[in-house]
Parts: structure tokens; sequence; C-alpha cells
């Protein structure tokens, strides 16, 4: 673990970028690529499933990595923490995709039954790469800060 590595952002920096819709009365479809309209080329792709409704998901931060993340099914709630202040995006479209920047500590929560949380990110797995204390995680925010 390395605490110089540690991008501070702001949740002022999260934002929802929707995705283009291809919609038809036979359903609709959503494309995600490198085209440059998105914040980082993406490296990985994970998704979480058969999640309980009283589940909370995150409760880490990552120092480098970047994520894109859709409720490709069903809704949950996502709380981005910048060390300073705490904003909550509820997540129910799948056209929807919420980018996070790094260094911003996440909690996903109220999960309906049968949703699916896909996850694009800008760097391959790496647990150096997580903050899974959140007191640490406080100290690198004002660190980084204080500077
Ligand atoms: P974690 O990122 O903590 O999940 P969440 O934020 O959804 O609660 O990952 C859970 C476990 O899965 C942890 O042991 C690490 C492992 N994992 C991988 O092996 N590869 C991956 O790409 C990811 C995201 C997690």
């Amino acid at each position: 673990m390395d605490d110089s590595v540690f991008s501070f952002s702001s949740v002022d920096d999260c934002r929802i970028i929707t995705l283009p819709r291809n919609s038809h009365e036979n359903g609709s479809l959503s494309v995600i690529g490198n085209d440059g309209s998105f914040p980082f080329t993406v490296k990985r792709v994970y998704y979480l499933y058969d999640i309980p409704g009283d589940a909370e998901r995150g409760g880490h931060a990552h120092r480098d990595n970047r994520s894109l993340i859709i409720a490709v099914s069903g809704c949950f709630d996502v709380t981005l923490d910048d060390g300073h202040q705490k904003r909550t995006f509820t997540l129910n479209r799948p056209y929807n995709a919420l980018y996070v920047p790094a260094g911003l500590w996440r909690e996903i929560r109220n999960f309906s039954s049968g949703s699916v949380c896909l996850v694009l990110t800008s760097e391959s797995y790496s647990e150096d790469d997580y903050v899974r204390d959140y007191a640490h995680f406080i100290d690198l925010t004002r660190e980084k800060t204080a500077r």
C-alpha cells in the first residue's frame, strides 16, 4: 500500500452520463464503447448480482481506479463521500452511468430485488488500490486538501 498514491476528488466531480439508447417496440439497446465520449478507457468489467435487499456493498475508496456504475437491472443507491461532503445517486435506469472518479469513499445499498450492478473500471484489479479503512481514508483526504 502506497499512501503517496491517492487521487483526491470532490463529490462534485461525479456525474451521470446518459448512454445512447436504441429503443424499439421489441426492446432497447445501449452501447458503451471507447469512442472518446467516456472519461477513461475501460480495462475491466464486473457486475454484482444475487444481492440481498439488506446488503451493503462498497465500503471502500480507490486510490487511482475510476468507475462507471450502471443499474442494468433494478435500482440501488450509491453514496459517495470525499471526506468533506456526501452525495447520493439513485440509479434506476439502464441507460444512466454514474461516473465515479478516484479518491471517493463509496457505499452501495437499497438494492431492489433482482438488481444487477454493472461496473466498468479504468484499471485492472489490484487490492493495493483499495482503501478499506474509513479513518485512514479521512486521513488521506485531510492530507491531500492540506497541501
Ligand atoms: P469488492 O470490490 O470489495 O466488492 P464491493 O465493492 O462490491 O463490495 O470485492 C469483493 C471481493 O471480490 C474482494 O475479495 C475482491 C474480489 N474482487 C476481485 O477479485 N476482482 C475484482 O475485479 C473485484 C472488483 C473484486
